[in-house]
C-alpha cells in the first residue's frame, strides 16, 4: 500500500489509476471500516482510504485531543483488506492556513445529531469537500451508520454536481446486534452488555411500522422509556423519512428509517435501521 501526506504527492500518485474509489476515515479502524474498504473493492480499480482527525467536526466539548490515535494498527488493516492507496494528511497539509472557507450544509444539518452536535456537519462537509479535491475519486463510500452524514455529503455531492458516485456502506453489527463504532471500546463489560438494546428498541419499532402501526410518536416514547429504564441518556429516537430525515407524512407510502443517539455511562452510542 503506498502512503502519501502532501496533496501534491496524492494527485501525482493517484493519475491514471483507473475508476478510483474512496473511503474516508478518521482512523481507529474497526471491522465496520474494513467492511467499508471491502465494499469499495466492487466499484472500482483503485481503492483509496485517508486517515485524517478532522478538527473541524469536533465541538468544544468533545476531545479531539484525546480521539485515538492508531496508525500502525491502522495500516495494518487497510494493507490486509487490499487498499492501493492511503492518503494520510497532516493538519499542516490539509489546513496549511485557517479554513475560513467552510460548506455550510442546509437546514438537515440542525435535526437529529445536529441539535446536540451544532457545527459538526459544517465541518464533516468542509473536511469531505476537501479531501474529494485531493482524491478527485470516481465512487465514495461512507457507511450508513452515519446516516445523516451520509444523506448531507449525498446531497452535497448533488447540488454541487460533483462527479462522484456516493455509495452507501451496510453497518456491520456484532452478534448481538449493537453497531460495531470505535466507541464501543470505551464500554465498560456491564454496558457492553446493555449496549444491544439500542438496536432492540430501533428494531422494535421497525417491526411495529411494518405490521402498521404509525403511531410514531407513541413508538419513539415507548423506546425511550425503555432505554431510561435502562439507565441511558437518550438525546433522541425518531422516525424519520429516509429521504430528508423530516417526519413522516400522515399519508405514508415513503420509506423511513428510525434512528436514536443514547449515552450509556461515558459513551454516546448512535444507530439506525431502515424501514
Ligand atoms: O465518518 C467519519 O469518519 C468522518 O466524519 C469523515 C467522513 C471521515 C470526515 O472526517
Amino acid at each position: 500500500m503506498q502512503i502519501t501526506s502532501t496533496l501534491s504527492d496524492t494527485r501525482a500518485a493517484l493519475r491514471n489509476r483507473g475508476r478510483i474509489v474512496f473511503v474516508p476515515t478518521m482512523g481507529n479502524l474497526h471491522d465496520g471500516h474494513v467492511s467499508l474498504m471491502r465494499q469499495a473493492r466492487e466499484h472500482g480499480d483503485t481503492v483509496v482510504a485517508s486517515i485524517f482527525v478532522n478538527r473541524l467536526q469536533f465541538g468544544p466539548n468533545e476531545d479531539f485531543d484525546k480521539y485515538p490515535r492508531t496508525f500502525a494498527a491502522d495500516c495494518a488493516k487497510l494493507e490486509a483488506v487490499g487498499v492501493a492507496h492511503l492518503f494520510a494528511p497532516t493538519e499542516a497539509d490539509l489546513y496549511p492556513e485557517p479554513q475560513q472557507y467552510l460548506v455550510e450544509p442546509p437546514e438537515i444539518q440542525n435535526l437529529l445529531e445536529g441539535r446536540f452536535r451544532p457545527g459538526h456537519f459544517r465541518g464533516v462537509a468542509t473536511v469531505v469537500l476537501k479531501l474529494f479535491n485531493v482524491v478527485q475519486p470516481h465512487v465514495a463510500v461512507f457507511g450508513k451508520k452515519d446516516y445523516q452524514q451520509l444523506m448531507i455529503l449525498r446531497a452535497m455531492t448533488r447540488q454541487l454536481a460533483l462527479p462522484i458516485d456516493i455509495v452507501g456502506g451496510e453497518t456491520v453489527r456484532a452478534g448481538d446486534g449493537l453497531a460495531l463504532s470505535s466507541r464501543n471500546g470505551y464500554l465498560t463489560p456491564e454496558e457492553r452488555a446493555e449496549a444491544p438494546r439500542l438496536n432492540r428498541v430501533l428494531t422494535r419499532i421497525r417491526d411495529a411500522v411494518r405490521g402498521g402501526d404509525r403511531d410514531f410518536a407513541r413508538l419513539e416514547r415507548e423506546a425511550l422509556a425503555e432505554l431510561d429504564r435502562h439507565g441511558w441518556k437518550t438525546d433522541y429516537v425518531a422516525v424519520r423519512r429516509q429521504a430528508d430525515l423530516r417526519e413522516p407524512s400522515p399519508d405514508g407510502g415513503e420509506a423511513l428509517v428510525a434512528l436514536a443517539a443514547s449515552r450509556l455511562g461515558q459513551p454516546r452510542l448512535i444507530d439506525n435501521v431502515e424501514i
